[in-house]
């Protein structure tokens, strides 16, 4: 089901551990009935990042955050907000999510739009750019966008929802992509979003990713600051 890259043409060397793992909550899991509680404990806990899940129920079959929702995170954190936007048109939600608090956003190259032109909007108005693409889309769809964007993001559930499980041939998609980088030298960030917890964040970390984003596993645990530690190890 899922087209894991051509193992020909190059070679699955044993990546390094990347320098620092970057740690980014995504609030999809969070509780917002106390949301200024669960930011405070989740940033005391080592959150580096929070990630933000923007769904529009056609691109994904799922409705998620408004950028006024993204909005009210303002006043409860200065942490850097990466916004992962699963919607068909989301250059139509840029400037409102830019207004929001933005620091980076990513769309898929799946979207609907100009792939290439939706990146250059987002980078022309000073924000970080990310492109994802979902578990059947071959990885080599985003060679295109290699070399202009900052963060790659693997989904390694089908996006929609949280507490999926993950889908390990995602694994070859992400050495495929640090081999990409590493060959051009670029140090964009390798991000995955989709069933990591301490074990599916270590493998992932070994083939190359160094932005872990996590939902469930962290705004469920017990202790998140021993989560968060547990994805770093
Ligand atoms: C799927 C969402 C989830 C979420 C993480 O569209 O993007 O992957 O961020 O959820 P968990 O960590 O619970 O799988
Ligand atoms: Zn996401």
């Amino acid at each position: 089901m899922y087209n894991s890259p051509p193992l020909t043409g190059y070679y699955f060397s044993w990546c390094e551990m990347p320098s620092s793992i970057k740690v980014a909550p995504s609030l999809l899991a969070a509780n917002f009935a106390n949301l200024g509680q669960q930011i405070a404990t989740i940033e005391s806990a080592g959150a580096d990042w929070h990630h933000v899940d923007v769904m529009d129920a056609h691109f994904v079959p799922n409705l998620a955050f408004s950028p006024d929702m993204q909005g009210h995170l303002n006043g409860l954190t200065d942490k850097f907000i990466d916004t992962h936007l699963m919607m068909e048109e989301p250059s139509r939600y840029v400037d409102a999510f830019i207004q929001a608090g933005s620091k980076n956003i990513t769309i898929h190259v799946e979207c609907n739009e100009d792939v290439e032109s939706s990146l250059k909007n987002i980078k022309d108005k000073g924000l970080m750019a990310g492109i994802s693409l979902k578990p059947g889309t071959p990885v080599e769809s985003l060679d295109p966008y290699l070399e202009m964007v900052d963060l790659i993001l693997v989904m390694t559930v089908e996006p929609g929802f949280g507490g999926q499980s993950f889908i390990h041939p995602m694994l070859e998609k992400l050495q495929y992509l640090r081999s990409r980088l590493d060959s051009l030298g670029l140090d964009s960030y390798l991000e995955v979003d989709g069933g990591i917890n301490d074990e599916t964040g270590r493998l992932c970390a070994e083939a190359g990713a160094n932005v872990l984003v996590s939902g469930s596993y962290l705004y469920n645990a017990e202790n998140p600051k021993q989560a968060i530690q547990s994805l770093r190890d």
